[in-house]
């Protein structure tokens, strides 16, 4: 799901009044600081940046979440409607579940003031509530349906991170849902959140077909996400779109179905035949599939990486 006009139009119009300069320097800066930074260090810290950020990031950040989201609901039987969304920022992975599912009760958890600003001038819902805490250490005991955190866990430093989990674990009711950068450093540290819940008792929904251990090192899904003219301006390159990597897990407490097998790499097409590098519930896989399983071979030409197959 792309992020609807009007979250578009009121994003880009937290930037109106700056000169073009001005924006493109805080962007460059913001840019060096997470190839820069050090883990446990807040990268955003001033209105300005918080708002230049929003533009870049909340398109891609909301389609992204958007899919872990359609695709992890789909083997989940109950109902989600009350969310703890944990180092919320702008919310943009509420707004991914606002327009999924039926949602009574957001409870965003931020520690930067800027950052909430934004995300109460773009909601303006009574269903979303924002709480300044510090997640790694501050006591919050609310119970919901589902918690979720996107593009988080990578900020925080390994005791912090534990304390978070720890805490995500707590407070979900029924499902858990992370997503992360899809970078190798994203994925391992998802395969490593995995391992954790399931010692804890969770129940891998998606997206992987088995709880075994994994040995697949990187693995990640890549969505497409429309790029506009002031989006261009900030980050360069002429681009009409830019694939957002990611990846992520989605831990049920109960007991749940799951795929019977996921893409894990683009499909190689060939005139007669497809390969396919596919995660099963026996591991990973290399398949070929020929044009004499019609059904299949024509789901195999149009699949992408991340659907189930
Ligand atoms: C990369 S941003 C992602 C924001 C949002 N989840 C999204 O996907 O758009 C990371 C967010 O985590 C917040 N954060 C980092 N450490 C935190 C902490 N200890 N407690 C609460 N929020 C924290 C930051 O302020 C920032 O808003």
């Amino acid at each position: 799901m792309e992020l609807p006009l009007d979250y578009k139009y009121k994003l880009e119009s937290l930037l109106e009044g700056y000169s073009l300069k001005t924006l493109k320097e805080c962007a460059l800066k913001i840019s060096k600081n997470y190839q820069n930074g050090f883990v446990g260090e807040n990268h955003i810290k001033d209105d300005l940046s918080a708002k230049v950020y929003a533009v870049m990031r909340y398109p891609a950040t909301f389609k992204a979440f958007s899919k872990a989201l359609e695709d992890s609901l789909r083997y989940f039987d109950g109902e989600i409607k009350s969310i703890i969304d944990v180092g919320a920022g702008s919310g943009a992975a509420t707004l991914a579940c606002a327009l999924n599912i039926k949602l009574v009760k957001a409870t965003l958890l931020e520690i930067e003031q800027s950052m909430i600003d934004i995300g109460k001038f773009l909601f303006e819902d009574e269903r979303v509530q924002y709480q300044k805490i510090d997640i790694t250490k501050d006591l919050f005991e609310e119970h919901v349906d589902m918690v979720i955190s996107s593009y988080v866990l990578n900020e925080l430093d390994d005791v912090g991170r534990l304390n978070c989990l720890n805490k995500m674990w707590d407070m979900a009711d029924k499902m858990i849902l992370i997503v992360e950068p899809g970078t190798p450093k994203g994925s391992a540290l998802i395969k490593q959140v995995r391992d954790y819940y399931i010692s804890l008792g969770g129940h891998v929904l998606a997206p992987c077909p088995h709880m075994n251990a994994c040995n697949y090192d990187w693995c990640h899904f890549s969505t497409r996400v429309a790029r506009s003219k002031l989006h261009k301006d900030l980050k360069g390159g002429d681009a009409p779109y830019e694939d957002e990597k990611f990846s992520y897990i989605a831990i049920s407490k109960e007991p749940c179905s799951k795929c019977s097998s996921r893409v894990l790499r683009h499909p190689l097409i060939n005139s007669g035949f497809v390969d396919l590098e596919v995660c099963t519930q026996e591991g990973i896989k290399k398949i070929k599939i020929t044009k004499k399983d019609k059904e299949k071979f024509k789901a195999a030409r149009k699949a992408n990486c991340g659907d189930e197959i």
